[in-house]
Formats: C-alpha cells, structure tokens, sequence
C-alpha cells in the first residue's frame, strides 16, 4: 500500500487500442507521469487467455505503469492483481468508467458505478491481495440523475484504494458533451486521496490550466495525446522532428508487433503530421503504406524535399 510514487503531474489516460507498449514507451519519453495499460479482462488473466496476458506486457522504461483491470467479481478481481503484481507494475488500476456496452452492461467497468457495494468490494478484495497501490478511474456517475461520486468515494477509500482517476462525464454522455470539472474540483477536495483529473485536456497549456484550477494532484490527457506526445512536455516540435518521432515509433512497433505493427499504426499516423505544409497528403500516403520500409521512406523522401516538396 501507500502513496504511488508518479514521475510529474501530467499522466496518459488508459485508452484501448492505442496506449500499448510502444506508445507508453514514447509518453514516457516525452515526459508523461505516469502511464496504464488499456483495460485488460480480469477473468481473461485467470484463465490464462494469452491475448489478454499480451495486454499486459511492458517494458521497463515504461514505469512508472499501471495496469487497468476491469470485471465484477471480486474473488476474480483479486486473483488476476495477484498475478500481475508478479510482472512488477507500480500500480494496480480497476476500470470504473468504460462505457462499452461489451463492458458495462455485464456489470464491469462504469456498470460499477451503479452498484457502489459492490464497487467497494471489489477495491477491498483487490487492495487485500496485493503489497503495491491499487487505484481506480470512475466517471462522475451514470446518467445526469445519478451522479453518485459523493456516494462511491468514502466506498473507495474505505477499500483501501491510494490514488483515484476521474473522467468529468458520465456513462451516459460517452464522449459528448463537456467533461464536468467542477465536479472533479469538488472530488479533489473531498478526496482523501490523490486525485487525477480528466477530460478534454487539448493542450499543454490546458493542462496546466487544469492542474492550477482543480485542486487535482495530476491531470491527464486521453485523446490530445494520440499523434502528439510532446503534449506532456509542452515542446513545441518542428516537423523534422515529428518526422523522427515518427520513424521510432514505427520501429518500436515493428520490434512489439511485427509486419502486423504496421496496419496497428495506421491509426497514430492518421493523427501525426498535423498544421504542416502538405501534412494531409502525407497522412493519406502513409496510412496506405504496406510495410515499414515504406511508411519510413516515405517520411524520409518528404523529410529530403524539406517538407516542400511539390505536387508530383
Ligand atoms: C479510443 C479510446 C479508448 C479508451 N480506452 C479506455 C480504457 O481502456 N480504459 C479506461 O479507463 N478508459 C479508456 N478510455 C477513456 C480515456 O481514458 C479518457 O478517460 C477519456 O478519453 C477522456 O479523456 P480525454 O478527453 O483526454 O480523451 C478510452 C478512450 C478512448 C478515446
């Protein structure tokens, strides 16, 4: 137990599909605080499924680094942490706030928020099963008539649970509308634990806005960071250097995933390269590149025209 040591005040927000091994490494690079895996199964992890035990692999210079589990039983809960303590990770987070119907309809993940027993009894049976800090990342409750935060939070923290994420929506609002930081302000004050803030967060500048206003002892950035990881230390990079972010990220994911890194990489390539001259062509050449000698010849032909180079 006790207080997570993280690294600064900014922190990458858990997304799926995109926060993986290589893109963590590259947070991490760029100053993020601290980093989470994507939400991983914890029935998968005890049934020793291996694209779920894939999830939840990670490299050293990734720490410090949570990983985010999400189920509603809490005997499964608990034994999946106790396994992946074992892999060293510096937190253990638990999933109270996705909104995928895969997900919360069965109960896990924002499902949790309508049941703040058993929310808190899942914090206790995993915060009893390990020796490192267990966190949780809610969202402000379920729908505008349920936002039960003021209920969940003595819950949590009875548990046992040492640092606490909220996202200013609730499960109904998906990702519409505006994440509510008043919300989050009054959570960072009642909260006896660390609190991290988040939603909407689109600049630096933003964050540190946030970080001023809220109360909150971290924030952190979820989509603002896709394609722009100098979001965490407020660089404002040339497109040379976006050009050489780029191609380490490529072989970072070549090295993880293999040719299959590539098709994975479409989505980041489609959200680097943004505001620069002839930056649009460049994303929808790269996005349709076969191969990583491709995608990186590519960059490195547009890199030797000085990014200038004409139509052709
Ligand atoms: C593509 C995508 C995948 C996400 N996956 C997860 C996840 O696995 N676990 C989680 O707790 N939140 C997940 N989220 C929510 C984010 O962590 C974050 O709370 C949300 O995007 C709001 O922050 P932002 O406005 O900075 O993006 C995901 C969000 C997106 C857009």
């Amino acid at each position: 137990m006790g207080t997570p040591d993280i690294a600064g005040r900014l922190v990458l927000a858990p997304m799926a599909g995109f926060t993986d091994s290589p893109y963590r490494r590259i947070a991490r690079r760029h100053g993020a605080a601290l980093v989470y895996t994507e939400l991983v199964s914890a029935e998968g992890i005890v049934r020793g499924n291996r694209k779920t035990l894939d999830l939840t692999r990670f490299s050293p210079e990734e720490k410090p680094i949570a990983i985010q589990l999400f189920g509603k039983d809490p005997a499964v809960m608990a034994e999946a942490a106790r396994r992946v303590e074992s892999l060293g990770p510096n937190l253990i987070d638990i999933n109270m706030g996705c909104s995928a119907p895969r997900v919360c309809s069965g109960g896990s993940g924002a499902g949790l928020l309508q049941n703040p027993p058993l929310a808190g009894a899942i914090a206790a049976a995993v915060a009893g099963a390990v020796r490192i800090p267990v966190s949780a990342k809610i969202r402000i409750g379920w729908d505008g008539s349920s936002r039960n935060y003021r209920e969940l939070l003595p819950r949590l923290e009875e548990a046992g649970i040492s640092l606490m994420a909220v996202h200013g929506r609730t499960r109904a609002q998906k990702y519409t509308g505006q994440a509510d930081w008043e919300a989050i302000a009054e959570i960072a004050s009642l909260s006896r634990v660390p609190v991290i803030g988040n939603g909407d967060i689109r600049s630096h500048a933003d964050a540190l806005e946030r970080l001023r206003t809220s109360g909150c002892a971290a924030v952190m950035v979820g989509r603002a960071a896709i394609g722009n990881p100098w979001i965490f230390s407020g660089a404002e990079p040339s497109v040379f250097d976006l050009a050489e972010e780029v191609r380490t990220h490529l072989r970072l994911m070549r090295d993880f995933y293999g040719e299959r890194g590539i098709i994975l990489m479409r989505k980041h390539l489609a959200r680097y390269f943004h505001g620069f001259r002839h930056a649009a062509r460049l994303r929808g050449e790269l996005v349709r590149a076969a191969s990583f000698e491709e995608a990186v010849s590519l960059i490195d032909r547009y890199e030797g025209g000085g990014f200038e180079i004409p139509e052709d």
